[in-house]
């Protein structure tokens, strides 16, 4: 049995899917709630290792479809682990990035066939869909200004990819719009997250339950 709340951030790199989560499970906690905060790739213990191996640049470049058994693995392992445990546990569980990234990644950005992906993300989550997504949309040039200092293996992909990551996760936003909330990401750190708090307050007003500014 489900009883708690599974919320998911995606967008591209930089868009300020941590950044949100952060002040998000700050929030929820000051309005006495429960929260697990977690992330993909490396969400649970297993996890970790297949993270290091995915972003890692000093493995060399990774098979674009043994990079998506990879993250598979990791989500299913985070899925059951940490993820649908909290949830039974009446949870809020926040999750930086989930299926839609591996649609926007693997998909849009490495070209792999979408409708494949998304069978592999259904057999790897085995029916725990997230209740409510934020996208937090942001143009990739202002994207690639908020990532400070080094880049990690997928950060380091060209601007052409991160167009076809940014069009699929539009696509999937129109797609899947009772789920998928696409959030104008270009202002102020506190001007995005009133936009998320009032995406969580229209799902919690929803489910019944009461969450304050
Ligand atoms: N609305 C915003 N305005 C200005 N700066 C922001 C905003 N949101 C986030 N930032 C800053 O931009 C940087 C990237 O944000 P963040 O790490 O949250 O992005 P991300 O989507 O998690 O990126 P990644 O996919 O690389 O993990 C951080 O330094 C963060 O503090
Ligand atoms: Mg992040």
């Amino acid at each position: 049995m489900r009883q708690g709340l599974f919320i998911t951030f995606e967008g591209i790199d930089g868009c300020g899917k941590s950044l949100m989560a952060a002040m998000t499970q700050t929030w929820l906690v000051e309005n006495g709630y429960e929260v697990l905060a977690t992330l993909e790739p490396g969400g649970s213990d297993l996890g970790k290792v297949f993270r290091q191996m995915l972003l890692d640049s000093s493995y060399g470049s990774v098979d674009s479809h043994t990079e998506t058994l990879l993250f598979m693995v990791d989500r299913s392992r985070h899925v059951t682990d940490v993820i649908r445990p909290a949830l039974a546990n009446g949870k809020i569980v926040l999750c930086d990035r989930y299926i839609d990234s591996t649609i926007a990644y693997q998909g849009g950005g490495r070209g792999l066939d979408i409708d494949e992906l998304t069978r592999l993300n259904d057999f790897a989550i085995n029916g725990v869909y997230p209740d409510l997504t934020i996208y937090l949309s942001l143009p990739i040039e202002q994207a690639m200004q908020r990532i400070p200092g080094t880049k990690d293996r997928l950060e380091q992909e060209n601007v052409e990819f991160f167009a076809r990551v940014a069009a699929t996760y539009d696509q999937l936003a129109d797609q899947y719009p009772h789920r998928i909330q696409r959030i104008d990401a270009s202002g102020s750190p506190q001007d995005v997250f009133a936009l998320v708090q009032t995406a969580i307050g229209t799902l919690f007003k929803d489910r019944g339950r009461i969450c304050h500014g």
